[in-house]
């Protein structure tokens, strides 16, 4: 797998540290700048010249005052003093200065007494070179050394600027004079001051901003950090809980969001999870109690079968008609109890089919009328409406008799006394995958089921009978099932119940199409 770049391997926190690192340093960076954008504008060189032309001048005036300590101990400057002496003090002094021309003038005279400039042998020394701003500087030389203070002017040309300052001399014994210095400024920059600081402020700005805004996303991104963590907490104690965004920044919605449906999912599948635990829990119970009632009919079965021989005896050698009439009774109640045993045996066995070709319209026929009497005696009116297309399916003759004998004998109970119709339907019917199958019907108009029970009456031992076992419809459910087919119920309470049978048509066997 590509590995991402090595900066996501940290932590966010080291991440933001080093983003805000990096503000601080561009922070830094453009306030260097736009100082130095300010040091170099017109004007801050134009100030850093004059101030060195006039410590140059003022440094020649001095040199001059002094000059008794450049000479020989004992010789003092000569009066005035002689080119080659002037000529030393100015090459000691304009030695240090960079582009620094200047000298002395002096008042008696009116004229320069000597002026040097570095070059590239040295210091240069003359009287009489020209340059075009001679006059000015004499000018300037001049008022200094009569209104005796400093005197300075700046001369703008085409693509310079020449500055010249003039400090006044006033050394005992000597002629007055003065000392000055000029500076020949070219290629100065075009900024001027105010655009700098303009420049200067808007990049410092930006920096800010760029500062602020990075403690903003770090201030949001730690708050929204914070606040799933908390969810999170919540949600170990209660998983209804849900954290809540809503004023956050998208992503922080979006991971809160995510983390709201997995705790949903999670809730719901715990409980999903502890239904199926519960219904495990019921069928374990109720498998081990299937396997207490079977054993128990195991063993009634044999001395039934005894008891009802024995009472058939009796009933066959008995003189007496009241003897003979409480052996029918005895051996009708012996072949309830017989039934209820085979239920419950037949319930306990793996359910084996043997099918075959059966005509489900007959089948039903015959059970139905093997309940006749009994129907007729609680006012039951049997009734039967088979289309021609359902035909021969192949189910286990035996078996199927078997469920619909339940399903019969559940109707008529549940119309004893009041009486009704039990309606028995039989057709072709094709299912939800296109193929066919055959559906039987019973339709009574008893008292029918509320909801509750009606979703219960598929489990095994489900009763609302007092003398029921509550197997008959779970061991119809088994069977039907195991021929791949469906039972379904529908009841309204106090109008009837609905049982419809749906069985496969194919296997070779189909229904008549
Ligand atoms: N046609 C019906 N009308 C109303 N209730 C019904 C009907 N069929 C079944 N029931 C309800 O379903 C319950 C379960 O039926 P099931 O046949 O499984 O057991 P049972 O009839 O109670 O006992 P058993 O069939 O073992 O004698 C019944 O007790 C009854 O409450
Ligand atoms: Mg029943």
């Amino acid at each position: 797998m590509p590995r991402g770049p090595a900066l996501s391997g940290f932590s966010f926190r080291w991440q933001i540290t080093l983003l805000g690192a990096m503000v601080v340093v561009l922070f830094a960076g453009t306030f260097m700048t736009a100082l130095n954008a300010l040091r170099s504008t017109r004007s801050a060189v134009m100030s850093e010249g004059k101030q060195s032309v006039a410590e140059t001048a003022r440094a020649l005036a001095l040199a001059y005052a002094h000059g008794s300590r450049m000479q020989p101990p004992d010789a003092a400057l000569p009066n005035p003093p002689t080119r080659e002496a002037l000529a030393q003090i100015s090459q000691r002094v304009l030695e240090t200065t960079d582009g620094i021309v200047g000298g002395f003038y002096w008042a008696d005279g009116d004229r320069l007494a000597s002026y040097a400039y570095p070059s590239s042998d040295g210091v240069t020394e003359g009287e009489g070179v020209s340059f075009a701003v001679k006059p000015a500087v004499i000018e300037i030389a001049r008022e200094a050394a009569n209104k005796g203070q400093p005197a300075e002017r700046v001369f703008t040309g085409l693509g310079d600027i020449v500055l010249v300052h003039a400090v006044p001399m006033s050394a005992p014994k000597q002629t007055p004079g003065s000392a000055w210095a000029m500076k020949r400024l070219s290629g100065l920059p075009g900024a001027n001051r105010l655009r700098a600081y303009l420049e200067a402020m808007v990049l410092g700005l930006a920096s800010l901003l760029s500062l602020v805004l990075t403690l903003v996303v770090v201030r949001n991104l730690q708050g929204g950090v914070r606040k799933i963590e908390g969810g999170l907490a919540q949600m170990q104690g209660n998983l209804s809980s849900q954290i809540e965004a809503d004023n956050d920044p998208e992503e922080i919605q979006r991971i809160a969001k995510a983390i709201n449906r997995m705790a949903v999912n999670l809730k719901q599948g715990i409980e999903n999870e502890k239904q199926i635990e519960n219904r495990m829990r019921h069928s374990e119970r109720l498998a081990a109690l299937g396997r207490l009632v079977a054993a128990v009919a195991h063993e009634v079965r044999n001395p039934l079968a005894t008891i009802r021989l024995r009472v058939q005896m009796c009933e066959q050698d008995a003189n007496s008609s009241a003897v003979q009439e409480s052996c029918a009774v005895a051996l009708e109640e012996i072949e309830r109890l017989n039934g209820m045993v085979n239920r419950l045996l037949s319930f306990a066995q793996p359910v084996q089919l043997h099918p075959g070709p059966t005509e489900l319209a007959r089948l039903i026929e015959q059970r139905l009328a093997g309940f006749q009497e009994k129907a007729r005696n609680q006012g039951v009116c049997l009734v039967t409406r088979f289309s021609e297309e359902s035909g021969t399916v192949s189910v286990d003759q035996n078996r199927m008799a078997q469920v619909f004998d339940n399903v019969i004998q559940n109707a008529i109970e549940a119309m004893t006394g009041a009486g009704g119709t039990l309606s028995v339907s039989l057709g072709a019917v094709r299912a939800a995958g296109g193929s066919r199958e055959v559906c039987v019907e019973f339709a009574d108009t008893g008292k029918g089921m509320n909801a509750e029970t009606a979703s219960r009456v598929f489990d095994p031992f489900f009763t609302t009978k007092t003398t029921g076992t509550g197997l008959g419809l779970s061991i119809c459910h088994e069977l039907v099932r195991a021929h791949g087919g469906d039972i379904q119920v529908a009841s309204t309470e106090r109008v009837g119940t609905r049982i419809r049978i749906l069985l496969p048509a194919g296997n070779g066997v189909a229904a008549n199409n």
